[in-house]
């Protein structure tokens, strides 16, 4: 088929490439022309595992192209994917949806003829039919132009993979066996013929998955987070009790992962803007669970300053401290609300040298935090920090051997926020080691 997809940011770009791998002609739509030319070459503004790959070989082979011209989208295809960004409204909770909207007044006028347009967005529900009403308003096809919602639900660091072989597909349509939904099962043909549970659904349903599952991974963590507060109470492992609860297979241990929390460009706002238009439905009581899980969520962090006064005896002035972790988490070089880099700034804010190391973060930290300073190298990070703090969940910082590592330092002191250090190994090896939920 051919297809387009408009916005090509983390999700955008990764759904093009990964339509063409599947078969299609694709042609990508982004504003950003710097980000538009990238593509172009074959590859991504940001990192993710496998996606240059896809990139390279099919814009190489011209089944994957980017524009930044609607007027060229419209004529390409008759199906149109549309996953822009809907961030949080600043001082607010609730989504932005001006690019998604502006996306859509900006390809209306284009549609002269019948088209399916299908949004991925993550947005409030009751957003399905703002959509439909605008293409109808301003589409020369009008009616002839249809609606349809397939939330996405991949992960960023292994996006490739979730968007080809998804747990799941959601398809949204206003009404059962309309063209839309013959469009989008043939589109997804080879996903629905791989055995993936598919469930065609209406379109309130369809907003709701994205926001709920969302909520849902949230909640999980905040729960076993929770947990874990009371842990550093009472002497218990969590996450030796995550464990526990996990075999229980209606728990199960995926997901579960306490530490320092979620961030991120997904979950954080998610779970505001979904409790944002509870309330404004008039049910925003049923949702104030999200508050509570917002609210560990952020003491977290602070739990990890708290930590590290007690650890430099009350005093964080003037101190040397070293985070292992910029990204959001391991695999990406995403920012976007890092619970790592938010710690690393109240340190900063709070008179301490702050210095940041992460394999593939560093960039993207320094233009957001310019006050920080950055060292690539794990172990050249640590000389003569008064103390290192562990926020990241990259597997070769965990790796490297503490004995060298503590001989870079004068009193060689740790916190494990990711509860990914063997304590008994760092403490054989001279650290005071101190971790989130662990004696
Ligand atoms: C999340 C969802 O997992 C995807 O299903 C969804 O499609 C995506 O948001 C989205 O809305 O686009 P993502 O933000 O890429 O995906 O990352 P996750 O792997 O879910 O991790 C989110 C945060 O939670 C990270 O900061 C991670 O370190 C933290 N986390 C995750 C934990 O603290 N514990 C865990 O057990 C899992």
């Amino acid at each position: 088929m051919k297809l387009t997809v408009i916005g090509c940011g983390y999700l955008g770009a990764t759904h093009a490439a990964c339509m063409a791998e599947l078969g299609h002609e694709v042609l990508g739509l982004d504003s950003d022309v710097d980000k538009v030319h990238a593509l172009n070459t074959g590859k991504a503004p940001f990192h993710e595992r496998d996606l240059d790959d896809l990139l390279a070989r099919h814009t190489a082979s011209g089944r994957l192209r980017f524009t930044t011209s609607y007027a060229e989208a419209a004529a390409f295809g008759d199906l149109h994917f549309i996953g822009v960004g809907t961030p949080q409204q600043p001082g607010a909770h609730a989504y932005d949806l001006s690019h998604l909207l502006t996306a859509v007044r900006q390809l209306a006028p284009h549609l002269t003829r019948r088209a399916v347009v299908t949004v991925k967005s993550t947005v409030p529900v009751g957003t399905a039919p703002r959509v439909r009403d605008l293409l109808h308003e301003y589409a020369p096809a009008g009616h002839a132009v249809e609606v349809a919602w397939n939330p996405e639900f991949l992960r960023e660091s292994c996006a490739v993979e979730d968007t080809i072989r998804p747990d799941r597909l959601v398809l949204g349509f206003e009404r059962e066996g309309s063209w839309a939904e013959a469009v989008l099962r043939e589109c997804f043909e080879r996903i629905i013929e791989a055995g993936t549970p598919t469930i065609a659904t209406d379109w309130a349903t369809a907003e709701l998955a994205k926001t709920s599952a969302n909520a849902f991974l949230a909640t999980k963590i905040s729960f076993i987070n929770a947990i874990a507060e009371v842990c550093e109470v009472s002497g218990a492992d969590v996450t030796q009790l995550a464990e526990i609860l996990g075999h229980d297979v209606r728990i199960g241990r995926a997901g579960m992962w306490p530490g320092l929390g979620f961030g991120g460009g997904c979950l954080p706002k998610d779970i505001r803007g979904f409790m944002a238009r509870a309330g404004e439905l008039g049910v925003g009581g049923a949702l104030t669970i999200l508050r509570e899980v917002d609210a560990i969520n952020n003491r977290r962090r602070e739990r990890v300053i708290d930590l590290a006064r007690e650890q430099l005896d009350g005093n964080l002035m003037g101190r040397r401290i070293t985070v292992w972790g910029a990204a959001f988490k391991p695999e990406t070089d995403d920012i976007r609300d890092s619970p790592a880099l938010a710690v690393a700034q109240k340190l900063h804010d709070l008179g301490v040298t702050v210095t940041v190391t992460d394999p593939k973060g560093l960039d993207n930290a320094r233009k957001a935090h310019s006050e920080l300073d950055y060292i690539e190298d794990p172990m050249a990070a640590v000389e003569n920090a008064d103390l290192l703090l562990h926020l990241t969940e990259w597997p070769q910082y965990s790796q490297i051997d503490p004995h060298r590592l503590a001989t870079r330092m004068t009193d060689p002191k740790v916190i494990d926020g990711r509860g990914t250090l063997d304590a008994r190994c760092w403490r054989e090896a001279g650290w005071t080691f101190r971790a989130l939920g662990r004696p």
